[in-house]
């Protein structure tokens, strides 16, 4: 395996869809694929995939391909999908509770273990499986026991730093931030990965007005 941080952030974002397409194959009982094969699925070079795989000792035999399950397991490993990082989340509104319900933490790595919010009149209605929405003044005290590791923010921008601070101060090293906020937190040693589905959408607006100039 790898050495921390040996991998560039690029190869690291594409590790993720190598570990779905292995996982897809696997499920179609593939065994075992060429690097032509498994570049034409994913549509990379096959000269990409080995410099990516590569990066991490390479698994890839000279006419043999790669072994899927071996090589999505070696992923696996490298993404923490192994691991069980004690995670909650902060909002459980439309957003919260969608991701609550909708990603699958536990085959990404995360344990949810906790969803807060400040309103009220929804403390205590179960979301996902097995979790209630616990108020937000419990979060100290929660933090203390449970010392969650990554945090999921589904908050409004206006209360992101706050609490962002808050949770640092309480140990979180990570944090998966849907508000609109750019969260710059003085500190070092935390990661945050800002998710903005409307750049997404924006990158597609791009490619349609290349395809269909305005006249
Ligand atoms: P929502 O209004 O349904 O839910 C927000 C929840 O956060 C509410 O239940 C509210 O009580 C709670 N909340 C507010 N301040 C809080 C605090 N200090 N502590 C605990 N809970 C608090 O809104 P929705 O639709 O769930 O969106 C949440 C945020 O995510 C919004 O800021 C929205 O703009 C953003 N968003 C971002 C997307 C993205 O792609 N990054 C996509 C959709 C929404």
């Amino acid at each position: 395996m790898a050495k921390k941080g040996a991998i560039s952030a690029a190869v690291v974002k594409r590790l993720p869809r190598y570990y779905r397409f292995l996982g897809e194959l696997k499920k179609q009982g593939v065994e075992r694929i060429s690097s032509g094969e498994l570049s034409r699925r994913m549509q990379l070079t096959a000269s990409q995939i080995r410099q990516d795989l590569n990066c991490f000792g390479g698994f890839g035999q000279q006419g043999y391909g790669y072994h899927v399950d071996e090589l999505r397991e070696e992923i696996g490993k490298i993404l923490g999908v192994d691991r069980k990082f004690s995670t909650i989340i902060i909002g459980a509104g439309n957003l919260g509770r969608a991701i609550t319900t909708h990603i699958h933490f536990d085959t990404r790595g995360c344990e949810l273990v906790g969803i807060f919010d400040k309103n009220d009149s929804i403390i205590g209605t179960s979301v996902g499986e097995g979790l209630s929405v616990r108020h937000i003044d419990e979060l100290e005290q929660f933090c203390k026991e449970r010392h969650p590791v990554m945090a999921v923010l589904c908050i409004p921008k206006a209360e992101t730093q706050q609490i962002a601070d808050t949770l640092v101060h309480m140990g979180v090293k990570a944090f998966w931030n849907f508000s609109h906020y750019d969260l710059s937190i003085g500190y070092d040693d935390i990661l945050v990965e800002n998710v903005h589905l409307g750049d997404s959408l924006m990158t597609l607006t791009y490619g349609v007005n290349v395809l269909m100039p305005p006249q």
